[in-house]
């Protein structure tokens, strides 16, 4: 993209960013920053466009999930561990159902800053701006907390940092092997409760003896053993991408060095914004929220805003409507990609269109709702014969009680017991578990269905 500087966006209408009062300070961080290697290389960015060039085709699937906003105060070796282990154990269960390779991309190692539907917020009286993510400002609520500052991006890039690094080690240090993998899933099923799934894990354990037996984990013991293991995160504060933006002297383009893929958010998607500038000229594979409001005449000028050349695994499209609103909006966006013939990963994001607030005050999400979009997902692109190509869900390792529902059933009233998230409610462990299950059905039945036709 020879006519794009990645300063450009700062001549377009930028929303959901802060206003930093201290500029020397400000030029400080971003000075720092320039300098600092960048967390990921453009051939890992290249590799994971063209897995999702595959998941478009429906010949691979994507998972991408990890929290809402990552913490500073909650950042552990733990926690980093727990969310990457349930991934794993999701993308198995996935493979099972799908038999195609899974693609794992986690909200993860930069995911810090959030926009917000209100620019305040109110607690007994007192009005203060409201809570953006730690690489912006602090959750606590004082006047000083909320100042937003520079130096909080410094912070957030040294946790991502270490957060990439640690991910690294896990993904081909052994402790991804297919065999424990599975050995932490039937921990799972073997609960009373989560009968129903036993069938599923017991026909992996199938799979794995029976290639065991015929000699496959010797011979490709690397593959069985290693993952491959991407970063995804909002490219919300642009200040703190700019930084991280270097040329790529093997093609001369642009790299977003802060992850491997990035996202345009459901608030940030103005075709003439400073976020749409920002996004279109870095090579990674861009993702771009799709909510209710998305109009097919916005979305086809950002398609060729995005992709102006239509590469395959470049663009996916993350559909947040909420359950029973699928059928009404995803139907007309599919034709307007249909009428592009535009090339994209259709993905569902069944998190942030089911949020409710509780009798209690929390904000929550109901499992059922989070699964009945999914499903809705799933029967519009059967119903259209295009491809459901992933799932985007705000998950952790960690057994927090976020969300209601599922197999050990979270109640309204547990919610105060383990609600952590420094944003919106999290799956937990055994719930995004579950959820994988459940989507593994949608999968299998999609397969048998496409055989079906198939053989006439
Ligand atoms: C998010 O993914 O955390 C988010 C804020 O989503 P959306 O832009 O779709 O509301
Ligand atoms: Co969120």
């Amino acid at each position: 993209m020879s006519d794009w500087k990645k300063t450009d966006w700062r001549s377009k209408p930028r929303i959901q960013m802060p206003d930093y009062t201290d500029a020397a300070a400000l030029a400080d961080a971003e000075a720092k920053l320039s300098k600092y290697p960048p967390l990921v290389f453009a051939g890992e960015a290249r590799r994971l466009r063209s897995h999702l060039a595959k998941a478009a085709r429906g010949e691979a699937f994507l998972l991408q999930g990890g929290d809402c906003a990552e913490s500073f105060d909650q950042f552990s070796a733990d926690g980093i561990r727990d969310t990457f282990k349930v991934m794993l154990q999701m993308a198995m269960v996935l493979t099972y159902g799908a038999k195609v390779p899974v693609i794992k991309v986690g909200r993860m190692a930069g995911q810090f800053a959030k926009p917000r539907s209100a620019a305040t917020e109110t607690v007994g009286g007192v009005e203060l701006p409201s809570y953006r993510g730690d690489i912006i400002n602090r959750l606590e609520f004082t006047p000083e907390a909320r100042i937003p500052d520079p130096a909080n991006m410094l912070q957030a890039y040294t946790q991502s940092a270490a957060t990439l690094n640690l991910i690294r080690a896990f993904s081909t240090g052994g402790y991804a092997d297919v065999n424990q993998v599975h050995a932490w899933t039937l921990g799972f099923t073997d609960g009373e409760k989560a009968a129903r799934y036993r069938e599923v894990a017991a026909r992996i354990t199938d799979t794995l003896d029976f290639m065991a037996a015929a000699g496959v984990n010797q011979d490709t013991a690397h593959t069985l053993q290693s993952v491959e293991f991407y970063t995804s995160h909002e490219s919300l504060l642009l200040e703190y991408e700019e930084a991280l933006t270097r040329l790529d002297t093997t093609s001369g383009k642009w790299l977003a060095g802060s992850g491997h893929m990035i996202w345009i958010g459901d608030r940030t998607r103005q075709p003439d914004g400073a976020h749409v500038e920002f996004a279109r000229g870095v090579l990674n594979p861009i993702g771009l929220k799709c909510g209710p409001t998305t109009t097919a005449d916005d979305l086809k000028r950002l398609m060729a805003t995005l992709n102006p050349a239509n590469e395959a695994g470049r663009l996916t499209l993350i559909a947040r409507f909420g359950a029973g609103k699928v059928g009404e909006h995803l139907p007309r966006l599919i034709k307007a990609v249909r009428e592009e013939g535009a090339n994209v990963v259709w993905t569902c994001d069944a998190m942030h269109g089911n949020t409710i607030k509780s009798a209690s005050g929390y904000k929550t999400r109901p499992f059922d709702s989070v699964l009945r979009e999914v499903r809705e997902f799933f029967a519009i692109h059967r119903a259209e014969g295009t491809v459901p190509g992933g799932v985007h869900f705000e998950m952790t390792g960690q057994d927090v009680t976020e969300c209601t529902g599922g197999v050990r059933a979270v109640t309204e009233e547990d919610l105060s017991d383990r609600y952590h998230t420094a944003c919106d409610p999290r799956l937990n462990a055994d719930q995004a578990l579950e959820l994988a299950f459940l989507v593994a059905e949608e999968l299998s039945a999609l397969r048998l269905d496409r055989m079906a036709r198939a053989a006439g």
